[in-house]
């Protein structure tokens, strides 16, 4: 049993999206969330600079005492993690583009991947992509751009759907029938995919998978909060704060800080 809090962190505030699985599935659990939106985003940084953000981030959670980290964040799980693992005795929670489940249900032999470039081109991806696409084609796409407009609230902007209708456009003409989100700020698309997908195409995101592997593993190490009482949700940024106050809906206490 430990009621010291669970640490979240993501190049920005598309972790939130973590954030929202973990909170419906532990309640209970106080979470401290940092939101390195100053460095956003991480997906066309070198693998070590990613890295070296990773390590920042893990620090300061570590000084504010988290018992465990979710890197709630695809482009440094996949460029970071290994390190983070090696450096660190506390166990970290990561997060990787569901290409396993989508590989293994497609009908049409066709799946889409959106992803940052960080993710793409890293070596773990490419390690799970090769062991799951035996006859299956992966279609590939780069969202460059789409964090930068969700981290400035333009989510719902005319420049997203253009955006998304180039990037799914291949997509389509593939005819995939997964489409799998490899970046924790792209739930936050999901409305718009919807509407421009065909009607057949399932969405596939992580985040739930990743709020039962942090259960699983605080049930594990004997770290759960078995209190009865809600966790305290502390939320940090060094960047605006406004953008991350909007997609918690006012919910929580969002603070800036210089990190
Ligand atoms: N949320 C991050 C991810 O899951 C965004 C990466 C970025 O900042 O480019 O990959």
């Amino acid at each position: 049993m430990s009621t010291q809090p669970i640490g979240i962190f993501d190049s920005g505030i598309g972790g939130t999206s973590i954030f929202k699985e973990i909170k419906a599935l532990l309640p209970n659990e106080h979470t401290i969330y940092l939101a390195d939106s100053f460095n956003a985003p991480y997906g066309n940084k070198t693998k070590r600079e990613i890295i070296d953000l990773s390590i920042k981030n893990t620090e300061l959670l570590i000084k504010k005492k988290c018992k465990l980290i979710v890197v709630a964040c695809n482009t440094a799980t996949t460029n970071a993690i290994t390190t983070l693992r090696e450096s660190y005795d506390i166990p970290f929670i990561g997060i990787e583009p569901a290409i396993k489940p989508a590989a293994l249900s497609t009908q049409t032999k066709a799946i889409g991947i959106l992803a940052t470039k960080g993710t793409l081109s890293s070596e773990l991806f490419h390690k799970t992509t090769d062991l799951y696409s035996d006859g299956i084609k992966v279609i590939e796409q780069v969202g460059e751009g789409i964090v930068a407009l969700i981290e400035e609230g333009k989510t719902n902007s005319e420049e997203m759907k253009s955006l998304l209708k180039t990037y799914l456009k291949p997509m389509i003409e593939a005819d995939i029938d997964y489409l799998v989100l490899g970046c924790t700020h792209y739930p936050y698309l999901i409305p718009l995919l919807l509407d421009m997908l065909p009607k057949h195409v399932k969405i596939i995101d992580s985040g739930q998978a990743v709020a039962r592997q942090t259960k699983a593993v605080l049930e594990q190490r004997q770290l759960l909060n078995t209190t009865s009482t809600q966790g305290d949700n502390q939320f940090f940024s060094n960047g605006t704060i406004d953008v991350l106050n909007d997609i918690l809906d006012g919910k929580y206490k969002v603070q800036y800080l210089k990190f």
